[in-house]
């Protein structure tokens, strides 16, 4: 029976072949954040040379690809980028995702619009039919906080500030549940539109365009049905 670590290993080793095989020596990779980005990012650190080099969507990520001895480029020097990859924690059967879990979801989207492909990558525990058993991350403006608490109660949610947390941009979290995400493209657009929201942790509008799926039979992948994600 593997650990959950060595299914998120399996999966990062899965997504390096994946992403090596694609790269050019001129390529910029997209990096997300997390705890299985981690292990991708050490899975490619000895291949660091098949690519020039990785934008990178928090500090923390930031901190591990320079500890490889791996070139990270602010994204503002970057107009080209084929491959982004990304952990989540949840992901539906359309690839729409929940991100930001560990804070960083603003920054990672911002990331991903800018890449061709955006390959998630999960274990088996975060594949569900429907999103919002995880409560959603929604960063905030520090004086909106209770201006965009309110609206999102009004939208059946029960927001509650992350505790303690401040992130990279020097914002807040609001780790909404009770939310209903029946359409989660047209929720996402929603919540995008409280003024004080930086962004929401829905990735659905833009969902990944692969996920590639780590379970105890191996690692398997599925391919963004037509039409799936982006439809509001
Ligand atoms: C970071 O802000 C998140 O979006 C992560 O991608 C997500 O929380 C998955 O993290 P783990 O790989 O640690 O589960």
């Amino acid at each position: 029976m593997l650990t959950q670590d060595e299914l998120k290993r399996n999966v990062a080793a899965a997504a390096a072949e994946y992403a090596l095989t694609r790269l050019k020596a001129d390529s910029v990779l997209g990096v997300g954040t997390g705890s299985t980005v981690d292990c991708f990012i050490d899975a490619i650190a000895a291949h660091r040379q098949r690519f020039r080099a990785a934008v990178s969507s928090s500090e923390r990520s930031t901190r591990r690809l320079a500890d490889h001895g791996i070139a990270v480029l602010d994204l503002n020097e970057v107009a080209d980028m084929p491959i982004y990859v990304d952990g989540a924690d949840e992901i539906d059967l359309g690839l729409c995702m929940i991100k930001g879990g560990g804070g960083a979801l603003t920054r990672e989207k911002i990331v991903a619009s800018v890449a061709r492909r955006f390959i998630c990558i999960v274990d088996e525990s975060k594949v569900v039919e429907r999103l919002g058993a995880f409560p959603l991350p929604v960063e905030v403006i520090p004086m909106a906080r209770e201006a965009v608490a309110r609206k999102l109660r009004s939208l059946g949610g029960r927001p509650a500030l992350r505790q303690g947390f401040v992130t990279d941009n020097g914002c807040e979290i609001l780790d909404v549940s009770g939310l209903e995400i029946a359409e989660p493209a047209g929720l996402e657009a929603r919540i995008n539109d409280i003024p004080g929201v930086v962004s929401c942790g829905l990735f659905a509008i833009s969902g990944a365009d692969l996920a590639l799926v780590s379970s105890q039979k191996g690692v398997r992948h599925l391919e963004r049905p037509e039409g799936a994600a982006g439809d509001i």
